[in-house]
């Protein structure tokens, strides 16, 4: 099987639960007091939906979908709109490493690193579209 469809399946096994939405936000904002402070008026109920289509697009990307999601995510995260640096995208995939390591009982080393190089493309596109 191809690597994005190992993904797209661990996908499946674990990102359908609204407990792993609550797991990842905990994971990640309790990485740093920066990351914490960025959420701080935010309607969780509504991003944990909203995170829920962004790894969505994330998947889909690396199986051959367009690119545009992809960019739109890097212009709302962009220095203009929500000034998400690039290096808050580390600690972003390492929570969602973890919280898939909880969710879905197939996960290995071997499916992390099948993970990160899945979307690690995806994510760059959207590091660099910072500055734009
Ligand atoms: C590739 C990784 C990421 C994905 C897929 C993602 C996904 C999303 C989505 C779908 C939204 C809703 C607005 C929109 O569609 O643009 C959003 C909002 C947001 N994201 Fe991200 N995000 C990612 C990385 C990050 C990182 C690294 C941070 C930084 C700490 C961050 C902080 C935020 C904030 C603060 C909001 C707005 C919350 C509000 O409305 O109050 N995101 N994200």
């Amino acid at each position: 099987m191809v690597d994005a469809d190992l993904v797209f399946q661990s996908y499946g096994r674990s990102c359908n639960k609204a407990a792993f939405y609550e797991d990842f936000y905990s994971e990640f904002m309790n990485q740093s007091d920066d990351i914490r402070a960025l959420f701080q008026d935010t309607n969780m109920d509504a991003q944990r939906g909203l995170l829920r289509g962004g790894i969505m697009w994330l998947v889909m990307h690396a199986r051959g979908m367009s690119d545009s999601k992809i960019r739109a995510l890097g212009e709302s995260h962009s220095r203009k709109k929500m000034n998400i640096h690039p290096s808050h995208y580390g600690l972003w995939v390492n929570a969602l490493m973890t919280t898939l390591a909880r969710h879905d009982p197939e996960f290995s080393p071997q499916l992390e690193r099948t993970w990160r190089a899945t979307i690690g493309p995806s994510i760059e596109l959207i590091q660099s579209l910072y500055e734009h």
